[in-house]
């Protein structure tokens, strides 16, 4: 399997969703948008580009994909705005309507294709909504914009602004005079997706928020087929494997690549040595995480705890946090004459965990915890316990 991986394709979870998303009831919070969330590594992205979107084109929307993780250094505001302006420069009937609308059409023939898209954005001559008012009236399509870990919008100024942006896009957009705009958002933390819909400010209030379904034994079915070892996998042992390992497929295609070049491997040991590969695999993943929360000093560990245990709670610097933040040290076998708790002290703490990528912070100063398996593996090793 040097060439393309091959992929399990799920058109009927995908049908499903897109004709959700595209029916509106009445009264419904959908128009704003919905929220898939699924832990890391399960098949998101790869659903949403290969599934989801082909669903989304089959039922006749015009679909604008927006992966805000694909460049971390490029602004999540940007990013938004950058694949707008691509779904723009593809419909010359489009690019023809801005012109005119920003006084072009008085220039020269052909003026009118000279339209400078970089004129589109937050803040510029025109806006979002402009923008994609003209590409629905122009297409007279419904259209689906995907932003792929959406809770990146909200770690920057222009990404706030962005979905600022987008939520008056939607609301003329949705009106009677066109043709519909939905926002579908993917993200692996249902914190930090909550962040964008959770308070009446933000642009997506109310929308929903879906589990997102995992791979299932179908997919199991279809990887037992395809594994091309040299002896056979069986779907119901590989199954629980699999939910064993967080569904995550990279662990089954890793231990497949590791034993199809043992040649010691036969029918007989075979299976035996798939499921261990498997299950080495997932706690070498965790043991890279336990091994940084282990190595924290106690100050950021606890601050970890703290947060991990008070979720969409937690407010660092209050003194009920702070009065926590002491027990934790004394659950933890440290005395306050070790380690002082204090304001700059827990700030000093939330910088370190985030440089090393254990929380995540929005624009505002909210914080949460960058991934479950972190919350995982300190409730496992008991250090949530009386937080
Ligand atoms: N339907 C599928 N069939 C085969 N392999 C898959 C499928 N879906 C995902 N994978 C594999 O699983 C891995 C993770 O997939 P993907 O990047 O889509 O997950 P994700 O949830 O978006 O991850 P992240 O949290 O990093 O964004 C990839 O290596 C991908 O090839
Ligand atoms: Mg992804």
């Amino acid at each position: 399997m040097a060439h393309a991986p091959e992929l399990f394709h799920r058109p009927t979870l995908a049908e499903k969703i897109a004709k959700q998303v595209l029916t509106v009831a009445v009264g419904s919070a959908a128009s704003s948008g919905v929220f898939l969330a699924a832990p890391r590594r399960t098949g998101k992205s790869t659903f949403v580009r290969e599934d989801l979107r082909p669903a989304f084109e089959r039922a006749g929307a015009l679909v604008v994909y927006a992966d805000l993780w694909a460049n971390p250094t490029t602004d999540p505001g940007a990013v938004v705005v950058t694949a707008i302006r691509a779904a723009l420069a593809t419909k010359a009937g489009v690019v023809m309507r801005l012109a005119k609308a920003s006084g072009l059409s008085k220039v020269a023939i052909g003026g009118a294709m000279n339209f400078d898209l970089d004129r589109v954005g937050v803040g510029k001559d025109v806006s979002l909504t402009e923008a994609l008012v003209a590409l629905s009236d122009e297409t007279r399509q419904v259209i689906v914009l995907i932003i792929d870990e959406a809770q990146h919008a909200i770690t920057t100024d222009a990404g706030v602004a962005a979905l600022f942006a987008l939520k008056a896009a939607r609301d003329e957009l949705n009106s009677s005079h066109h043709h519909g705009l939905r926002v579908v958002c993917t993200g692996s933390n249902r914190d930090k997706l909550a962040m964008l819909r959770n308070s009446k400010d933000q642009a997506f209030y109310g929308s929903p928020m879906v589990n997102f379904p995992m791979l299932g034994k179908d997919f199991i079915e279809w990887f037992c087929q395809k594994a091309e070892l040299s002896f056979p996998l069986s779907p119901e042992k590989i199954w629980p494997l699999f939910v064993e390992a967080g569904y995550r497929p990279e662990l089954l295609g890793s231990a497949a690549d590791a034993l199809r070049f043992n040649f010691e491997v036969g029918a007989d040991n075979g299976p035996d040595l798939f499921e261990s590969e498997v299950r080495q695999l997932a706690s070498e993943i965790n043991q890279v995480q336990r091994k940084a929360i282990h190595s924290l000093t106690p100050i950021q560990q606890v601050v970890l705890r703290v947060m991990a245990a008070n979720r969409d709670n937690y407010a660092p610097f209050e003194a009920t946090t702070m009065a926590l933040y002491r027990r934790g040290l004394r659950s933890a076998g440290e005395t306050e004459d070790d380690v002082r708790i204090d304001v700059p002290g827990v700030q000093q703490a939330l910088l370190a965990l985030q440089e090393k990528k254990l929380i995540w912070r929005a624009a505002r100063g909210v914080y949460a915890i960058e991934e479950q398996t972190v919350t995982d593996i300190l409730s496992a090793d008991g250090l949530l316990n009386g937080l």
